[in-house]
């Protein structure tokens, strides 16, 4: 357990990443930072007044200024828009990139020795920001995505084979949008290849529904996007550094010539422990596996470019 864990946006991400940081008692305190007044208040409120029903004491709380976030471990950042009729794609990315620079400097000031977990999107990029806004070395910058990509394969795979998510390891790389990476070669059942239990056509069509799986959720709920999902990666991300696990998950990591790749954050498997990212670990790619992951690389370089 660690003292703080802060949470910046106290949205659908953020509210939902907080409690569940919260219920596994990961910090003495997590705190939600957000511009709307009151919001991150009541919300800490509420969830504080679970704690007795659920039987954990981390004391969680909301406000607007960063002096109640201050000395925190590890910071979480949700903070951003969605995309509104009429607004560019450029549009939001400017906006966001806004939001992720000033909350980047906010973080610098009140808690410089954090470990930051970057969730807002267009997730590569803003990680990128925010490492440039905080000169935080590339251990303390994390982004989430990979996580979460994966969590999607494996709960499809769950329910075409209907065998536990238990069972299933996988591995998607790339960056976090519809040019990601799901690594059909690393992906087993219990170690049994899963090319072994399902044909190439079913395989293809499950990668394909984890590639879109963010948009399938906003296709549905219409007016956001998704959360349970996102803020559940956040916390297994947070609980492996918090408890120093060691454990190897896909995230978005500052590529410093691992997979032959420099200067951009992209998702590739990462140890992450108490000193945050410990190390990525570099895995043999197919032809194909390399191709794809280039091109993802190429789209998250393209949009970087938006900004400069
Ligand atoms: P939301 O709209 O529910 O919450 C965003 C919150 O950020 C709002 O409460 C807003 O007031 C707050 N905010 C805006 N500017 C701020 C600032 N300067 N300081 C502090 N708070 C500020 O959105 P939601 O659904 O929670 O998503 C948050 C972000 O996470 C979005 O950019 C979304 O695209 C991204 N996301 C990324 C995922 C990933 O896999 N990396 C998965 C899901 C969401
Ligand atoms: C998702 O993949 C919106 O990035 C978010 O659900």
């Amino acid at each position: 357990m660690v003292n703080k864990i802060t949470v910046v946006g106290a949205g659908n991400v953020g509210a939902t990443a907080a409690q569940g940081l919260a219920r596994r008692e990961l910090a003495r305190k997590v705190v939600m930072i957000d511009i709307m007044e009151g919001v991150p208040q009541g919300k800490g409120l509420d969830q504080w007044e679970s704690a007795p029903i659920e039987g954990w004491d981390t004391r969680v709380s909301g406000t607007n200024s960063y002096d109640d976030t201050a000395g925190s471990d590890v910071v979480v950042v949700t903070a951003g828009i969605a995309r509104k009729p009429g607004m560019s794609r450029e549009d939001l990315l400017r906006t966001n990139a806004g939001i992720v620079r000033d909350v980047s400097a906010n973080i610098k000031r009140s808690s410089p020795d954090s470990i930051i977990i970057m969730v807002s999107n267009p997730l590569d990029v803003m990680a990128h920001v925010c490492m440039q806004e905080t000169g935080f070395p590339r251990e303390r910058v994390i982004g989430m995505a990979g996580v979460l990509d994966t969590a999607r394969y494996r709960s499809f795979i769950a329910l075409e084979l209907d065998i536990s998510v238990e069972d299933i390891q996988a591995l998607v790389l790339g960056g976090h949008g519809d040019t990601m990476v799901p690594l059909a070669s690393y992906t087993t059942v219990s170690g049994i290849p899963l090319s072994q239990l399902l044909p190439k056509d079913r395989i293809d069509a499950l990668v394909d529904r984890a590639r879109t799986g963010g948009a399938e959720i906003v296709s549905l709920l219409k007016t956001g996007s998704a959360y349970y999902a996102p803020a559940a990666a956040v916390v297994q991300m947070v609980e492996a550094i918090v408890r120093d696990k060691k454990r190897v998950l896909p995230c978005s990591a500052w590529l410093q010539g691992e997979f032959g790749m420099k200067d951009l954050f992209l998702g590739v498997p990462c140890k992450l422990g108490r000193d945050g990212l410990e190390k990525i670990i570099e895995v043999e790619l197919t032809g194909d596996e390399k191709a794809a992951l280039g091109k993802s690389a190429d789209a998250v370089r393209e949009t970087m470019a938006l900004l400069s």
